[in-house]
């Protein structure tokens, strides 16, 4: 198994901006030689693409959307992550398990303690102990009153996107529990600063953990 693969999410609630930088990010990996498996969740697969259209347009309950949550990462994870970071590639990942306890959890006030187990089933893979996480995940951390501004008449919204501001409140809570439970596989990123701020912040962080090398320019 390579130890070159790099796991990388990106994380936050509606609005927060943080797909803006999908595109500067892989353009960044590439740069510097690196493969790059640029996906997202739910989806990354056609099976897990045609569970995300359910799980965002259709009415559920919590337990059944977060069975389908899991079931598109557990594809997604055989099909694509898994054997992309054997290779050592580059996975940009636009939302993980993080999201499942922020909006299922917190968001839906589904039991967490569900979650970790589905999680613990879902990520279990060889040679990843004890569980397959990403390496570093890019917080996108903003009120949620700013981020309903920023979404407001920007497209029709999917289900989650149609929620009030408190849900979104809920949500920041779960994003931030999970990274006080884990704090050293999340960067912090302040997404009310400028774009160009923002992505400042991002490759300063990079950089400081040693998975760019501090030449790059844009
Ligand atoms: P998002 O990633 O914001 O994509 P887009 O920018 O195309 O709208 O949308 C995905 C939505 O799915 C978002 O509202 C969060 C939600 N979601 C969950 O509820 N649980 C999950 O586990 C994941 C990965 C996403």
């Amino acid at each position: 198994m390579s130890d070159n693969g790099l796991f990388l999410t990106l994380e936050g609630i509606d609005g927060a901006g943080k797909s803006s930088h999908l595109d500067a990010l892989e353009a960044l990996f590439r740069a510097q030689g690196r493969e790059v498996v640029r996906t997202r969740e739910p989806g990354g697969t056609p099976l897990a693409e045609t569970l995300r259209g359910l799980i965002l347009e259709k009415p559920m309950d919590p337990l059944t959307e977060s069975l389908l949550v899991f079931a598109a990462r557990r594809d997604h994870i055989v099909q694509i992550i898994e054997p992309a970071l054997v290779r050592g590639d580059v996975v940009l990942c636009d939302r993980f398990t993080d999201a499942t306890f922020a909006y299922q959890g917190a968001g839906r006030g589904f039991d967490e303690a569900v979650l970790s187990t589905l999680e613990r089933w879902v990520q279990a893979e060889a040679g990843r102990a004890p569980l397959l996480q990403p390496h570093i995940t890019l917080w996108f951390d903003l009120a949620p009153e700013i981020a309903a501004q920023r979404l407001a008449g920007a497209r029709v919204p999917d289900k989650f996107e149609a929620q009030p501001v408190e849900f979104f409140s809920r949500v920041a809570q779960g994003y931030a529990a999970r990274v006080a439970a884990d704090a050293k596989r999340f960067v912090r990123i302040d997404a009310s600063q400028s774009r160009d701020q923002v992505w400042q912040q991002v490759e300063t962080a990079l950089v400081a953990r040693g998975v760019l090398n501090g030449s790059v320019t844009r």
